[in-house]
C-alpha cells in the first residue's frame, strides 16, 4: 500500500493548509465517489491518492477522527453525529453541511479532491453545487460504483481499518502483510462499529432511500460515470481510470 497524504486540513484543523504537493497540481482531479456503503469507495480513493496524489475528502473519516479525539473537544453537534453514525443512520444534513463548509479550502486545493461519502442526499448535493459554483470549481465527474448488495455485505463483514492512518483492509481480499497490523503505520487494525450486521442493514436501507436518488441527479447533470465494482481493486481502478479518460 502506498503512502497516503496528510489530510490534516480535512480531518483535524480546517483552515490550516496542507504542505503543497507539486506532483499533485500537474493533473488535478475533482471527483465525487458515489456508491452503497462498503462497495469500495474508500479503497478506490486510496488508489487514486497513491497514483494521482489527490486527497480523499471523506465525511465519515471526519466523524471517526472526532470520535478518536479527546471527548472534551467535541461539540454537542459532533457528539450527536456519532450516535447517528453508530446506528448506521445519516447524520443530519445541517451538521454535515457545516462540516464541509468549514473545510471549503480543501475543495480549492491545487491537487483537486475526491469527495467520498459527501454528498449523500439531494439537499447536500444542492449545497455542494452552490459552493462549487461560488468558488468557480468544476467537477470532472461523479464516479458511481455498482455491485449487488450480497457482495457488498461480504466486503463489510471482512473489513478492518487502521485507527491511525485510516487505511482499509479486508481479511481475505486485501489482507495486511502482518495479520492484524497496518502496513503503513503498524497500528492494530479494528472493525468499525457500524459494520455490525444490524447497523449494516440500516445503512443499506438509508442508502436506497436517500443516496441512490443522486445517481439520477448527477446523470441529469451529465456528470455520472458508472463503474462496475466487480473484481479486484486493481481491476476496478483500471476501469475507473479508463472511464475518466474516455470523458476527457
Ligand atoms: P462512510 O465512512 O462514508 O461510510 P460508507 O459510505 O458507509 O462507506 P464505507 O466506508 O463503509 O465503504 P466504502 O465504500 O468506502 O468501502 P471500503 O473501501 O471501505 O460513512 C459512515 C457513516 O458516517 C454513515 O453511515 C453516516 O452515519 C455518517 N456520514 C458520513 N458522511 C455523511 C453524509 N454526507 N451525510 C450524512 N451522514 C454521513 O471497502 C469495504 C471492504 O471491502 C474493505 O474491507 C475493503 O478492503 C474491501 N474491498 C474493497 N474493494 C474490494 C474488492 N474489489 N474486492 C474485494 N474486497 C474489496
Amino acid at each position: 500500500m502506498a503512502e497516503s497524504l496528510p489530510r490534516h486540513a480535512w480531518l483535524e484543523t480546517p483552515g490550516v493548509p496542507c504542505p503543497p504537493d507539486p506532483a499533485a497540481a500537474q493533473h488535478p482531479l475533482r471527483v465525487v465517489l458515489l456508491g452503497a456503503p462498503g462497495v469500495g469507495k474508500g479503497t478506490q480513493a486510496e488508489m487514486f491518492t497513491a497514483r494521482r496524489r489527490v486527497c480523499q475528502l471523506s465525511t465519515g473519516d471526519v466523524f471517526r477522527a472526532a470520535k478518536a479525539a479527546d471527548p472534551c473537544n467535541r461539540t454537542p453537534a459532533l457528539e450527536e453525529a456519532l450516535g447517528y453514525m453508530q446506528r448506521g443512520e445519516l447524520v443530519p444534513d445541517e451538521t454535515v453541511i457545516a462540516i464541509v463548509k468549514e473545510r471549503v479550502g480543501c475543495l480549492r486545493c491545487d491537487g483537486g479532491f475526491l469527495l467520498d461519502g459527501f454528498p449523500r442526499t439531494v439537499a447536500q448535493a444542492d449545497v455542494l453545487d452552490q459552493i462549487l459554483t461560488r468558488e468557480g470549481i468544476r467537477l470532472d465527474a461523479v464516479l458511481n460504483f455498482d455491485l449487488p448488495i450480497e457482495r457488498i455485505v461480504a466486503r463489510l463483514a471482512g473489513r478492518r481499518t487502521c485507527p491511525g492512518c485510516k487505511a482499509v483492509y479486508h481479511v481475505e481480499a486485501r489482507p495486511p502483510a502482518r495479520e492484524g497490523l497496518c502496513d503503513q503505520c503498524g497500528a492494530a487494525l479494528v472493525q468499525r462499529e457500524d459494520d455490525r450486521p444490524e447497523a449494516v442493514r440500516v445503512r443499506m436501507e438509508v442508502y436506497a432511500a436517500s443516496t441512490a436518488p443522486l445517481i439520477d441527479y448527477y446523470a441529469r447533470k451529465g456528470l455520472l460515470v458508472s463503474v462496475t465494482a466487480e473484481g479486484t481493486p486493481e481491476e476496478i481502478y483500471a476501469r475507473a481510470e479508463a472511464a475518466l479518460a474516455a470523458r476527457a
